[in-house]
């Protein structure tokens, strides 16, 4: 999906109770002045005010502020504006705040953020409302007894992970601070190849799968550990494996970039999250085979019982949680993909085709007719999925996915 800019006039209301933090913001943001129209308010009520006065498309607020927080403030704003798109943008990185917030928030962005990664939030916040803007996917999202906790160490690896200075062996060590955590993810990394470990140690494993994978990685492995469904066979990481390499593989085949080659991994490996915070319901649906079937009959049934699908609902998480566009994108449209709106041949098209082929279900033949690869899925489901981290392109070219270690 290329980025398209926003309509003109999109009108965005910052909040934040310090002065110097309104002031830094303006300065940073002043090459979209003829862009976007700007409000900048000092509290909940001030913001409040604003919006009755003239509604604003994106509101992007502090989190802990004095009278009314940004929590208090958004879920205000959900309730009187719920076309607009809501962004936290907090000093705060725990975990606990970001998920007291979910149901109102659509995007969890922490501080220090740069300007780029700030106009990027707004922007893709503004584009994506129709997937997680809906009240339906939130409300379901609330309605989760059991929301995911994301590891400790996951704020420090990302932050870790966008720093071109940080080597293989110092995101390992990160990971490594959570002893159980770093084992799961490299369960995860040596699956499906049982238990003859060919990544010996987490950085083969990142050397592997590449860089951009750790993040990912850690993440299904965090959220396979913490909800231990057995019963449950298809959300285990085998499938969530199965599903990475196959979207990565085919990414790979279709020429995509490097990174997109990763998202398309990332995005497989987690594909089903929504399944491991929802388990689909009981009746005709307790096999692994009937929540797998997806497609838009399997996703209508989901809404009806759920209110949202749990595609929708993993994309829903992983957004809020700050992970690229990308993989949010693949995530909650790899059972739907028209949805999407593009006929780009990217990693919405890898990840639909490998979570297809991983569940053995119906691709959407149309969508792939359109794309101009009416062939792709049925190419790759009698094809070996390329073992270890190797890429049939990337051996070609003699390099592994490892690169930039
Ligand atoms: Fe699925
Ligand atoms: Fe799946």
């Amino acid at each position: 999906v290329t980025d398209v800019a926003p309509p003109p006039s999109l009108s965005v209301l910052f909040v934040d109770d310090e002065t110097n933090i309104r002031a830094g913001l303006q300065r940073m943001l002043r090459p979209m002045r003829n862009v976007w129209r700007m409000r900048f308010a000092s509290g909940g009520a001030e913001a409040l005010e604003m919006m009755s006065a003239q509604p604003a498309d994106v509101v992007v607020s502090d989190m802990r502020m004095p009278g009314m927080d940004g929590g208090q403030l958004l879920a205000a704003v959900e309730q009187c504006f719920p076309q607009t798109a809501r962004i936290v943008l907090s000093g705060q990185c725990d975990q606990e705040v970001a998920l007291c917030t979910i149901g109102g928030t659509h995007v969890f962005l922490s501080k220090p953020c740069g300007a780029d990664q700030l106009i990027r939030t707004v922007t893709r916040a503004w584009r994506l409302r129709p997937m997680y803007g809906e009240p339906r996917i939130a409300r379901a999202v609330a309605a989760l007894r059991r929301l995911p906790r994301l590891p400790a160490i996951y704020h420090d690896l990302v932050t870790a992970s966008h720093d071109p200075d940080v080597s293989i062996d110092g995101l390992a060590c990160i990971i490594r601070r959570d002893v159980r955590l770093a084992e799961k993810a490299l369960e995860l990394a040596n699956l499906p190849m049982g238990p003859t470990r060919e990544l010996a140690t987490l950085a083969d494993a990142l050397r592997a799968h590449g860089k951009d994978a750790a993040q990912g990685l850690v993440l299904a492995a965090a959220l396979i550990q913490d909800h231990d469904v057995p019963a449950f066979a298809h959300a285990s990481g085998a499938h969530a494996v199965t599903t990475g390499r196959l979207g990565r593989a085919i990414a790979d085949e279709l020429g995509l970039p490097r990174p997109d080659v990763t998202s398309a991994f990332t995005a497989g490996l987690l594909h089903d999250l929504g399944h491991l915070v929802l388990p689909p319901p009981a009746a005709g649906w307790a096999s692994a085979e009937g929540a797998a079937q997806g497609g838009p009959e399997g996703c209508a049934r989901e809404r009806e019982i759920n209110g949202a699908t749990h595609a929708e609902i993993g994309a829903y998480l992983l957004a809020v949680w700050g992970l690229p566009e990308l993989i949010v994108e693949a995530v909650g449209f790899h059972h739907d993909p028209a949805l999407a709106d593009t006929n780009d041949v990217g990693v919405i098209a890898a990840v639909h085709a490998a979570s297809v082929i991983a569940d053995r279900g119906a691709p959407d033949q149309a969508y792939l007719d359109r794309l101009g690869m009416p062939d792709l899925v049925d190419r790759w489901r009698s094809a070996d999925i390329p073992a270890g981290g190797l890429l049939p392109r990337a051996a070609a070219a003699g390099v592994s996915m490892g690169w930039a270690s």
